[in-house]
């Protein structure tokens, strides 16, 4: 019988696309994947830490499993990620849990079947982390688990070193892939039936810092040429790298879904300044006027953080007169949390938490009725849908239209990985639901 893995996966799509490349390592050592933690004979955390929530989540999980290990002693457990990139986190980790196996970084995701084979030789835990080099492995094979969908990376790392972001620290310097390595990537993708590639990259917009041959506009282009029909959706952008050339390629190209992940922050300059985001709220609105002006029906989302230090109420109201000027389609809204090792953690005035608590509401419910008057545009209107899958608990199948929105229908037939019109008959909160047509 097959020996069996569980992955957990905290954070961004990011790990999820790199909790793939870990099923596929493991998949070649001949494990298959099991929904019961109980039956696995390994269990693999692949952590976040660009809050603190996330990792005491991860911290939380991997202590529930104390029990189950001490009665299942074969269990193998790893932890890998951006949690144990940070300095000084692995040892710490080892000395908290020390029945953990190994743990490795975000470097060396690559090298875990060797660090498996080790550990089944060794009683002590395998501890590996690594510095980053600069290289980017084209070796590992993922073992995709989102079909029609498909993650492609084509970028690692981040330069931008925003003042209150840890991932520069613990995912090293940016550095892109080759465009004729990703190009063939989708190739391979959209023959083998995939219908929506997404591109990953902490920053996509500054795609050929670090390698590249072309800049990410004609990379698009290049990938928009491939024939057969599928959608591209890329994240996430920086506003700063944002260019005009980009609008018009994505107007210029119906597979290019109609949408932009465009995170904000905040819509202070000061903080924007504080923050090191290198743009002004006036710097955003005009990109946003640029987009609109190509785009006009393009869904834009942005990413906010309340409670940044040296956030007054002020600030805090620039926020919200910028989120009402841009009228976003939907947000991601964070309390801003303090992350060792940054510029921000540092900073003398720290926000009192309860003041935080309550610009988030206030934030959340002005993102909240903008996201509900979105959904509400696609009432009466037919919409293409990529179906997904199916929600046992609703009892229909589901799928995204181009602009990001979950869409739920009634379907007598199996359409997951197809195009289906859609009609839609109501909205509810971010999601839409509508009859096949
Ligand atoms: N605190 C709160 N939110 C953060 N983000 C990144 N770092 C922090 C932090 N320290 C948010 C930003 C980013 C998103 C992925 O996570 O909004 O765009
Ligand atoms: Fe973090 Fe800023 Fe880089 Fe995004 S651009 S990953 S927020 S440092």
């Amino acid at each position: 019988m097959d020996k069996l893995y569980h992955i957990v996966t905290y954070g961004c799509q990011m790990n999820v696309h790199e909790s793939e490349k870990i099923a596929g390592i493991l998949s070649e050592l001949g494990y298959s994947s099991t929904e019961d933690m109980e039956r696995a004979d390994i269990v693999v955390f692949n952590t976040c830490c660009i809050r603190e929530n996330a990792e005491n989540h991860a911290y939380g999980n991997i202590g529930m499993l104390k029990k189950l290990k001490a009665r299942n002693k074969n269990m193998l457990i790893a932890v890998g990620g951006c949690l144990t990139q940070q300095i000084n986190k692995a040892d710490d980790l080892h000395e908290k849990f020390p029945y953990v196996d190994i743990i490795f970084g975000t470097h060396n995701l690559n090298k875990l079947k060797e660090y498996i084979l080790a550990k089944r030789l060794q009683k002590k835990a395998v501890i590996k982390i690594e510095e980053c080099d600069g290289r980017i492995d084209e070796g590992d094979k993922p073992l995709r688990t989102s079909y029609p969908n498909a993650w492609v990376n084509i970028t690692y790392g981040c330069n931008n070193f925003c003042t209150y972001c840890i991932v520069p620290y613990v995912r090293g310097r940016e550095r892109s892939r080759k465009s004729q390595d990703i190009i063939a990537e989708v190739k391979e993708l959209v023959a083998d039936g995939y219908k929506e590639i997404t591109l990953l990259g902490q920053n996509v917009n500054s795609y050929g810092n670090g390698g590249a041959d072309i800049p990410f506009y004609e990379l698009l282009e290049k990938l928009a040429a491939i024939e057969g029909k599928f959608r591209i959706r890329f994240m996430t952008s920086h506003p700063k790298d944002f260019s005009e050339e980009l609008a018009k390629v994505m107007a210029g190209n119906s597979k290019i879904c109609n949408c932009l992940h465009l995170p904000v922050q905040s819509g202070s300059d000061s903080i924007l300044k504080a923050m090191n985001r290198r743009y002004s709220s006036e710097d955003y609105l005009k990109k946003v006027e640029i987009l609109k002006k190509y785009i006009p029906d393009c869904a834009i989302t942005t990413d906010l953080i309340v409670g940044f230090p040296g956030e007054s109420e002020k600030d805090f109201e620039d926020t919200l007169e910028l989120v009402k000027k841009v009228d976003f389609a939907s947000a991601f809204t964070f309390v801003y949390s303090p992350r060792e090792g940054t510029k921000a953690a540092e900073m003398p005035e720290q926000v009192d938490g309860e003041i935080s608590k309550r610009r988030i509401m206030k934030l959340i419910e002005l993102v909240n009725s903008q996201t509900r008057a979105h959904s509400a545009l696609f009432v009466g209107k037919q919409v293409e849908v990529l179906c997904e899958g199916y929600d046992e608990k609703r009892n229909a199948y589901m799928g995204r239209s181009e602009h990001g929105r979950m869409v739920y229908f009634g379907c007598s037939e199996n359409k997951i990985g197809e195009f289906v019109t859609v009609k839609i008959n109501e909205a509810n909160g971010i999601s839409l639901i509508g009859e096949i047509i």
